[in-house]
């Protein structure tokens, strides 16, 4: 047999005329050299991507047996989202998803059946991202992006709760 190696993506909507985002000047002229001979500068994405295997330094918290690179989930975010909305992955597992989201300015909501995916991978990479985001942005005690960040989703919750 061939060794697997390639992943399948389904990109949907829920109905015909259902409204959906694509960045196609991100995916054009976004910069994704990293180590990917299929995309040329400033051609339009094509839809076979070349993205290495996740990085040893992505599984810092532990090990999931299908965790995506963060690199492949990069590309799906800023194609399909832009910053502000919120993008939920009802199987995030490691949580790749919720890393990106957070990097790139999206809200994120995750579920996994497994509690220990959630707490001691998904939720730790996550907040390793917040504080990546805090120390980056910190000018004169301003206010972060990330401050902004969480207070913007505490706000949120209190209003869905109330
Ligand atoms: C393919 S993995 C997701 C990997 C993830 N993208 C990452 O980078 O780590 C699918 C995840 O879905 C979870 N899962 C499977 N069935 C589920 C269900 N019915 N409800 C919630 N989570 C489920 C599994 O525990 C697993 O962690």
């Amino acid at each position: 047999m061939f060794t697997a190696s390639h992943e399948s993506i389904v990109w949907a909507r829920t109905h015909k005329k259902s409204k959906h985002t694509f960045n196609y000047q991100a995916m054009k002229n976004g910069d994704w050299h990293e180590k990917d001979m299929i995309k040329k500068d400033a051609k339009q994405m094509r839809s076979v991507w070349s993205i290495p295997l996740t990085k040893k330094s992505e599984k810092r918290h532990g090990k999931h047996p299908t965790q995506k690179p963060e690199a492949l989930l990069e590309r799906i975010v800023l194609a399909s989202t832009n910053p502000g909305d919120t993008i939920l992955d009802p199987f995030c597992g490691s949580g790749t998803t919720g890393v990106v989201a957070v990097r790139r300015g999206r809200k994120f909501i995750g579920i996994d059946m497994d509690a220990h995916f959630l707490h001691d991978i998904a939720a730790r990479r996550i907040d390793d991202e917040l504080d990546i985001l805090k120390t980056a942005d910190t000018v004169d005690g301003a206010p972060t992006d990330a401050d902004k960040f969480m207070a913007d989703i505490k706000l949120e919750v209190s209003l869905a709760r109330s």
